[in-house]
């Protein structure tokens, strides 16, 4: 690793600790709050732990389950709240989510380009195909991801052109794109000029084979769920081949995997906190929920028994997203775990990411060793537990890596560009 090698952090404007359905007794500080300040208040403590940038997550449907569990998990536009966050903040970047499955892209084109003019140059653009949504845009099922993907290397390569077309508020050179392809028919230009930050880093979440060539193709970082550290390792090494086959540097996708962490000041009380973010998932709710990301039934498997390779449905078993799915055939085949093992697998019980559990001197060497074998170039902390973990990883965990060289004291630049190295 090169001695100058720093970390990306960036941080999820997702508070799981809201999530439980029993209050935790530092809900009383978020308690009186309206979302809105909350996560303003959560990207001013990034900024003042210098963070690369704030990120939030976006679907477009109502999750019930969740809501019913938490009023305060409110399905906020993203680029709107970020939007908010930027007069509130001043160097953090700013990186929201749209999906190229359910949106226009000339909206998307200029509603990103407004976030970057809000923000002086900060924004990024999370480039999700989505797994579910189609019933809110038609009455089409959700179409097949080798589509979806065509769509997204279209939509993303006409957006970049749109950005284009309009190069800057002094300039003569303002022209039509034309564009006329499978999915969409553009005239353009842009009616936002671009900002001389230069455009929005472009990052892409969805990791299946046709993922991965996309994300070579056009990302500058990936929101990768790697619950494994050999998943990291693989996914990285392929990634950098693959840029670099498509004529780009291996150094080109930045891989940031979700950090989903759970800090106390004793072992036993982070795992209380974990524990506590997982109780309302009943055995009946993991089988059903294994059942969605697998395609595989344990609901009749006695206790104690193991999942082995043959139990696995065949590859091509139709899947909501082959990234969570892989991941799991692959911790199966490798483990043959016990059905509870399975269960509790962050793929069942969450979004796959990676869990790092315990005292700020546990995680952080979770994240020194991850880092030392070349399995990320930062992540995207997703706080779990309570408040007092997150301010442990603002107040300790964060200020350590800064010791230790591992992550900037202050920011070098004012835009996300620089802050992520981005020429
Ligand atoms: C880590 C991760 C985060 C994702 N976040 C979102 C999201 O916020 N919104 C969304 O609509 N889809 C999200 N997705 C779904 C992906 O965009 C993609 O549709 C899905 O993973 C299927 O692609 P795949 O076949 O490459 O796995 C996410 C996927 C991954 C792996």
């Amino acid at each position: 690793m090169s001695a100058d090698r720093k970390l990306h952090i960036g941080l999820s404007l997702t508070a799981t600790w809201l999530k439980g359905p029993r209050p935790h007794p530092d809900e009383a500080r978020s308690e009186g709050m309206g979302p809105v300040e909350f996560y303003v208040g959560l990207a001013q403590a990034a900024e003042r732990a210098k963070l690369d940038f704030v990120f939030r997550p976006d679907y477009l449907v109502m999750n019930q389950a969740m809501v019913a569990h938490s009023p305060t998990q409110v399905g906020l536009d993203p680029t709107m709240l970020l939007a908010t966050i930027a007069r509130e903040t001043e160097k953090i970047g700013l990186v929201t989510t749209a999906s190229t499955t359910f949106n226009p892209p000339y909206v998307v084109a200029r509603q990103i380009q407004s976030l970057h003019w809000i923000s002086k140059g900060r924004a990024g653009w999370n480039i999700v195909t989505s797994i579910e949504g189609a019933e809110n845009f038609g009455n089409e099922p959700m179409p097949a991801p080798e589509v979806r993907y065509r769509k997204a290397a279209e939509f993303t390569g006409l957006v970049r052109q749109l950005w284009a077309s309009y190069p800057g508020v002094s300039s003569a050179s303002v022209q039509a794109v034309d564009h006329a392809g499978e999915f969409f028919h553009v005239k353009g230009p842009l009616n936002v000029p671009g900002h001389e930050a230069g455009p929005p880093p472009l990052f892409q979440a969805g990791a299946s084979e046709i993922g991965r060539s996309f994300a070579a193709s056009v990302a500058d970082a990936t929101f990768a769920a790697m619950p494994e550290i050999g998943d990291g390792i693989e996914l990285r090494a392929d990634l950098r081949n693959r840029a670099e086959r498509q004529g780009r540097s291996a150094n080109a996708v930045r891989v940031l995997p979700g950090l989903y962490f759970f800090l106390a000041r004793t072992r036993e009380e982070a795992w209380k906190l974990h524990e506590r973010a997982h109780a309302h998932l009943t055995r009946e709710r993991r089988v059903e929920a294994l059942k969605t990301v697998l395609g595989l039934d344990v609901g009749a498997l006695t206790p104690g028994s193991r999942v082995t390779a043959d139990l696995l449905p065949a590859s091509d078993h139709p899947v909501r997203s082959r990234t969570h799915a892989e991941l799991l055939r692959r911790f199966i085949a490798a483990n043959s775990p016990t059905v509870e093992e399975v269960l509790a697998r962050p793929e069942v019980v969450g979004s796959a990411h990676w869990v790092s559990v315990g005292t700020v001197d546990d995680v952080l060497n979770d994240i020194v060793e991850r880092f030392e074998a070349g399995a990320l170039d930062g992540f995207i902390a997703l706080p779990g537990g309570s408040v007092s973990s997150m301010d442990l990883f603002f107040e300790e965990l964060v200020p350590e890596l800064v010791r230790r060289g591992l992550f900037r004291s202050e920011y070098e630049g004012s835009t996300l560009r620089e802050h992520l190295g981005i020429r």
